[in-house]
C-alpha cells in the first residue's frame, strides 16, 4: 500500500530539463515526482526560450540562480554547488534526448529521460555503457507500466493461469492527427519532422508503450523476427508514418501483432492489449485502467477490479485508496517515479540486491524500444519484409 510512508531515506535533489510551460508532458513529470516527496525540484532549464523558462521556474518555486538558460548551464552550475542536483528529468523533443542524457551522465547525474531514449540503438547502448561505468540509473518514462492491473496481468501470466501464451495483440491508435493539425501546432509539428522526431512517428511515439507493457506482462517472449508496413495517410508527413502495422514472431510458436496510428478517426487512445493463452485470455485498455478482463474458455468472463483483495500481492502493493475509487495515469506515473527513486537510492548505496528487485523502465527498456523501432523501419522501408531480430 502507498500511503505517504517513505521507501527511501530522503528526497532526491532534482532538476528538470524541458517540460516547460504549456508542454504536453512536463506537468505529469512534476506531479509524479513530487507526489510522495521522493524528489525535490531545485533546478531547471525548462524551456527553449530562456526567459519563459525562468519565469515558469519562479512559479514552480525554483530559486532564480538555479533557473538556467539551457541544459549546459544547468549541468555546469549544479556541478559547482555542494548541494547540486543528483538527478535530472529530460522532457524535451526526441532529438535532444541523446546529447542531454550523455552530458548529464558524464556530469555524474542519474537521468530520467522521455522516450524514445535515442534515435539509434548504438547511441542507446553507448548511454547504457556510460551509466554502467559510473553506477548511474537511467529511467525511461514508459508511464503506463505501473497500473495495478498491469501487475495483476503479469502475475496471472507468470502463474500459468492462461496456459502457454499464443498471441499478443496490441494497439495504440488514436485519431487526434487524422488531419494535418501540425500546420497550426508546433508541439505536433516536431513529431512529424525526422530532424526532431527521429526515424519514425507513431512507432516511436505511441507503439513502444504497449510494446513495453507486453514485455512486462510476458517477459519470456522475445521477438525473433518482425514484419512492418507503415503509411503516411497525411502525405506531407512522409517519410514518417502516421499509421503502422507490425507482425512479430516470438520463435516459440507465439505471435504478436501491433497496430499503431494517429489517424484512427474518432478514437481517443485505444491503447489495448489482449494476451491469448491456451486456456484463457486477458484484456486491458488504458481508458479503463482500473479493470482487467479475464476470459477463461467455457466460463463467463470476469472483470477484475483494482484494489480488491482477490488480486495477487504484487497488484495490491501499489494500491493507494482501496477498491472502488478510480486511480489513473497520475498514480501509475507516481509509482514509476517512486520506483526510480528507490533504484537511485539503491545505486547510491551500492545495494545491488535491492536494485535487482525493483521493476522500473531502465536503460534496457529504453534500448529495447529504440531497437524495435529500428527493426520496424528497416522492414517497412524494404517493402514490408521479415527482418531477423538482433
Ligand atoms: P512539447 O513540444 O509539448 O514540449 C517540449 C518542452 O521542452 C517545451 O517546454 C520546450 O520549450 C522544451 N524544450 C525544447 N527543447 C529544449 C531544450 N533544448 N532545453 C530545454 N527545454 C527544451 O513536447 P512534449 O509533448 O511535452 O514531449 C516531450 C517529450 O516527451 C518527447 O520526447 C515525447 O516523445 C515525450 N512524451 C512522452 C509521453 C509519455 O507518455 N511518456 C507523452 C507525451 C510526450
Amino acid at each position: 500500500m502507498i500511503d505517504g510512508r517513505r521507501k527511501t531515506g530522503r528526497a532526491l535533489r532534482w532538476g528538470m530539463i524541458g517540460g516547460g510551460q504549456g508542454s504536453q508532458i512536463g506537468y505529469i513529470h512534476r506531479s509524479a515526482a513530487l507526489r510522495d516527496r521522493y524528489f525535490d525540484l531545485q533546478a531547471g532549464a525548462l524551456d527553449l526560450n530562456p526567459e519563459r523558462g525562468r519565469s515558469f521556474a519562479a512559479e514552480l518555486g525554483i530559486a532564480h540562480d538555479r533557473a538556467y538558460a539551457d541544459y549546459g548551464a544547468l549541468l555546469a552550475g549544479e556541478a559547482a554547488r555542494p548541494d547540486g542536483v543528483e538527478v535530472v528529468t529530460i522532457a524535451t523533443p526526441n532529438n535532444t534526448h541523446y546529447p542531454i542524457t550523455r552530458a548529464a551522465l558524464q556530469a555524474g547525474l542519474h537521468v530520467i529521460c522521455e522516450k524514445p531514449l535515442t534515435f539509434t540503438s548504438a547511441e542507446a547502448e553507448e548511454l547504457r555503457n556510460i551509466a554502467q561505468l559510473r553506477g548511474l540509473i537511467v529511467g525511461v518514462t514508459y508511464g503506463y507500466g505501473f497500473y495495478q492491473t498491469i501487475e495483476q496481468a503479469r502475475a496471472l501470466v507468470a502463474s500459468g493461469a492462461l496456459g502457454k501464451v499464443r498471441l499478443v495483440n496490441m494497439t495504440f491508435a488514436h485519431g487526434f492527427h487524422s488531419a494535418p493539425v501540425e500546420d497550426l501546432n508546433p508541439a505536433i509539428r516536431w513529431r512529424v519532422d525526422p530532424t526532431f522526431a527521429g526515424p519514425s512517428y507513431v512507432l516511436g511515439d505511441l507503439a513502444t508503450h504497449p510494446l513495453y507493457l507486453s514485455q512486462v506482462i510476458c517477459p519470456d517472449l522475445k521477438i525473433r523476427r518482425l514484419l512492418c508496413a507503415r503509411q503516411s495517410f497525411v502525405a506531407s508527413r512522409a517519410p514518417l508514418e502516421d499509421n503502422a502495422m507490425v507482425l512479430m514472431d516470438y520463435g516459440c510458436g507465439a505471435f504478436g501483432t501491433l497496430w499503431t496510428s494517429a489517424v484512427n478517426a474518432g478514437a481517443m487512445h485505444s491503447q489495448k492489449l489482449r494476451i491469448v493463452g491456451e486456456q484463457a485470455s486477458l484484456e486491458w485498455w488504458d481508458e479503463f485502467p482500473n479493470q482487467l478482463r479475464l476470459e477463461v474458455q467455457g466460463q463467463p468472463a470476469q472483470v477484475l477490479e483494482r484494489g480488491m483483495p482477490y488480486l495477487h500481492p504484487e497488484a495490491l502493493a501499489d494500491d493507494r485508496i482501496g477498491g472502488g475509487h478510480p486511480e489513473g495515469l497520475f498514480e501509475s506515473w507516481a509509482t514509476m517515479y517512486e520506483r526510480i527513486a528507490c533504484a537511485i537510492e539503491a545505486a547510491q548505496q551500492g545495494d545491488h540486491a535491492r536494485l535487482a528487485g525493483i521493476r522500473y523502465p531502465d536503460v534496457s527498456a529504453g534500448i529495447a524500444g529504440v531497437r524495435w523501432v529500428e527493426h520496424c523501419v528497416r522492414s517497412a522501408d524494404k517493402g514490408g519484409v521479415w527482418i531477423d531480430y538482433r
